[in-house]
């Protein structure tokens, strides 16, 4: 084989390679490549074909982002229009679709829909030229809409090349591009960060993104893409129904829900409708509604078209995710940090299926952008399980007389100066351990399931015992004697036992969930672990300095900055040798010379399930951690160990087809002395 041509094969088989691996991931919602090894095959690929320029072609996955930034979009002609969808809001309004069906058609009961999530994003029409994507239009007015075909080709969920062969030569795709929850909570957050204006819902997100001049940019906004249907098609053929059609898109390539279903009987729409409508503030993206078609395309064509929408499909909405209510106060609350948040107040309204009467002003600049003021209309979001926020004020409808709110200048707690330190958009209150509302945030989380996991200790109690100044610093737990408890309202002798009882377990702890529980800024589970693992003693991190943190996973230097101050304020160093006094202890780390005869799990990688007696997952997970092993969430043929505890399932299951050695709940006290039992 010639040089030319084992490079050829090289860069073909990654190419193919990373479109499985996006397939997987994105359609199949199965991966198959850890993100390391995507990337590594990605830069190979991008190292070939920036040595060989002559090999890039237009379809490799490296080419999705252009960098030439368009001037304007080129405004193209739908080759068929595209249609909006009649709203259902009741089981009514469903009735009565389903009685037009009925007119028009007879024996309503021997009609078959297809039941979809109605995707709260922008529509958007793909075509595919003999398997290559060749355009993206936006809907525009349905007509007419606009070329972003550069901003399109950078999200990963729209393939650059279709699978398999068989598909025709021209295929329009319709669907919908969205913004999942997370990344436009992230962006958000970044956005304020910047000082920029933030978006209202992901929907305006999406579409922002979309028209963007950069492609770049569009690249970063972590946009995806579902395919709900096709429109021109030519030179082939795509099956006479739209379930199928959907399932013949997947083959090829594209995503389709995985809430597609198929309806054979109408009992089957009202099901579905409320179903789905319980998993909506699971689901990792917006849905405004479900979307029922009837199936069969014969039939569709038989209906037809009333002005812009289809007869044969319906949308049958949920309660809206944004409401506009009235403002009635802002108060300004201070959490463990100090940091003083603005909290809205709100007259009750009902969104997104609950009623809503607190929401979130994420912080004091933004009460400034967004000009809140007590008394002013204000557009509420409320979507999966995020906390309610305010996202918009309509100032045009404000009566001109309401004040601007003020900041606060003291902490409302304790009356210590609020800072608003440079470059951060938070204020805090100085008060440190003295504010009340500090030191009851503090041992709310000191006393937490995944820090001290003081079982009892609920934050009502910790309020009172500090609202009674029975407890000012988290030692004072530990003082806390039987009678005491039991005197306070709604305890009882047996209550205060109890929590005596869960307070001295707690003295027998971990050293990752103690220096969790200190509640160092920005020190999180999975940081209090790195830092474990990487310096074995509470000695050695209060002693590190920002250089050796730094050399810490994960651990940059705001974080390093935070580690560093805690640890050098005589008040937390109290705290900690007070703590030590009352009996809070962890096993000490092992020796080096047993940690050469325990590296038996090292590099090792496990995957734990159902329950285990004794020990919680996440305490086995940290102690096969410690031992040098690596804990996993999903089987795989990676995986080396199953640790399988009662009533496991389909990992159990997995493991086994796989092959992968499983191991039993008898085998757990070897393997945490670090032994693998043969
Ligand atoms: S079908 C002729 N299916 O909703 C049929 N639309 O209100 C036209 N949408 O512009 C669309 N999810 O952007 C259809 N599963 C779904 C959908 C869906 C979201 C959007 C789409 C359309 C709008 C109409």
């Amino acid at each position: 084989m010639s040089d030319t041509h084992r490079l050829q094969t090289e860069v073909g088989k990654l190419r193919e390679a990373l479109r499985e691996a996006n397939y997987r991931y994105y359609v199949l919602d199965d991966p198959s490549l850890t993100d390391s090894d995507y990337d590594r095959l990605f830069q190979r690929l991008k190292q070939l074909e920036t040595e060989n320029p002559e090999l890039i072609s237009d379809d490799s996955p490296t080419q999705r982002v252009g960098s030439i930034p368009a001037s304007g979009f080129t405004e193209v002609a739908h080759r068929q229009p595209m249609l909006s969808l009649d709203n259902a809001f009741s089981d009514e309004d469903l009735d009565a679709f389903l009685q037009r069906l009925t007119d028009r058609l007879g024996t309503p009961e021997t009609l078959v829909f297809t039941a979809e999530p109605k995707l709260d994003g922008t529509a958007i029409s793909l075509t595919y030229e003999r398997g290559t994507l060749i355009q993206g239009l936006t809907r525009g007015d349905g007509e007419t809409g606009e070329d972003i075909t550069s901003n399109v080709r950078t999200i990963n969920s729209i393939p650059l090349t279709l699978r398999g062969s068989a598909y025709p030569d021209i295929l329009e795709i319709r669907g919908e591009i969205y913004m999942p929850r997370q990344a436009f909570e992230a962006l958000n957050e970044r956005q304020r960060a910047k000082g920029e204006k933030t978006f209202v819902n992901p929907r305006n997100a999406a579409s922002g993104s979309l028209r963007q001049h950069d492609a770049r940019i569009t690249a970063q906004r972590q946009l995806e893409f579902c395919a709900y249907g096709t429109g021109f098609v030519e030179g082939g053929q795509i099956p006479s129904n739209q379930f199928e059609c959907l399932l013949q898109l997947r083959e090829w390539g594209v995503k389709v829900s995985h809430l597609l279903q198929k309806c054979d009987k109408l009992s089957e729409l009202k099901a579905y409708h409320e179903h789905i409508g319980k998993e909506r503030d699971g689901l990792s993206f917006d849905i405004d509604g479900v979307v029922f078609k009837v199936n069969d395309f014969g039939l569709q064509q038989k209906l037809g078209f009333v002005s812009r929408a289809p007869r044969w499909a319906i949308a049958y909405k949920f309660p809206a995710q944004e409401e506009v209510t009235r403002l009635l106060a802002i108060d300004f609350q201070v959490g463990r940090t100090g940091a003083v948040t603005p909290v809205a107040r709100l007259e009750p309204v009902f969104v997104g299926g609950v009623t809503v009467s607190n929401a979130t002003l994420h912080n004091l600049h933004e009460i400034q952008r967004l000009d809140a003021r007590a008394g002013d209309q204000v557009v509420v979001r409320r979507a999966g399980d995020v906390i309610p926020q305010v996202v918009r004020v309509l100032t045009e409808k404000r009566q001109s007389d309401l004040p601007r709110t003020e900041i606060p200048e003291n902490c409302p707690v304790c009356g210590s100066e609020v800072l608003m330190l440079e470059g951060e958009a938070v204020a805090r209150c100085t008060g440190g351990m003295t504010c009340a509302a500090q030191r009851k945030e503090s041992l709310k989380h000191f006393a937490s399931r995944k820090a001290m996991d003081i079982e009892g200790l609920g934050e009502k109690l910790i309020e009172t015992l500090v609202e009674l100044d029975m407890v000012r610093s988290a030692g004072d737990l530990y003082r806390l004697e039987a009678d005491q408890i039991a005197g306070l309202e709604r305890m009882g002798r047996k209550s205060a036992d109890n929590l005596l009882k869960a307070l001295d377990k707690s003295r027998n702890t971990r050293l990752d969930r103690f220096v969790y529980a200190l509640g160092i800024r920005e020190v999180g589970e999975a940081t209090a672990k790195n830092l474990v693992r990487h310096f074995s003693t509470l000695e050695a991190i209060m002693e590190a300095d920002e250089e050796s943190l730094l050399a810490v996973p994960d651990i940059g230097p705001i974080v390093a900055g935070h580690i560093v101050h805690f640890f050098r304020q005589p008040d937390n160093l109290g705290i900690i040798n007070d703590l030590r006094d009352l009996g809070v202890h962890w096993p000490s780390p092992r020796s080096e010379s047993e940690e050469e005869t325990a590296s038996a799990l090292d590099g090792k990688t496990f995957v734990i399930t159902g329950t285990l007696p004794d020990l919680s997952r996440d305490d086995i997970k940290a102690r096969l951690e410690t031992l040098g092993a690596k804990v996993t969430g999903s089987v795989s043929k990676k995986t080396d160990y199953l640790l399988a505890g009662e009533a496991a399932g389909s990992k159990l299951e997995k493991a086994r087809t796989l092959g992968v050695a499983i191991l039993g709940p008898e085998h757990l006290e070897s393997l945490l002395e670090g032994v693998i039992p043969v």
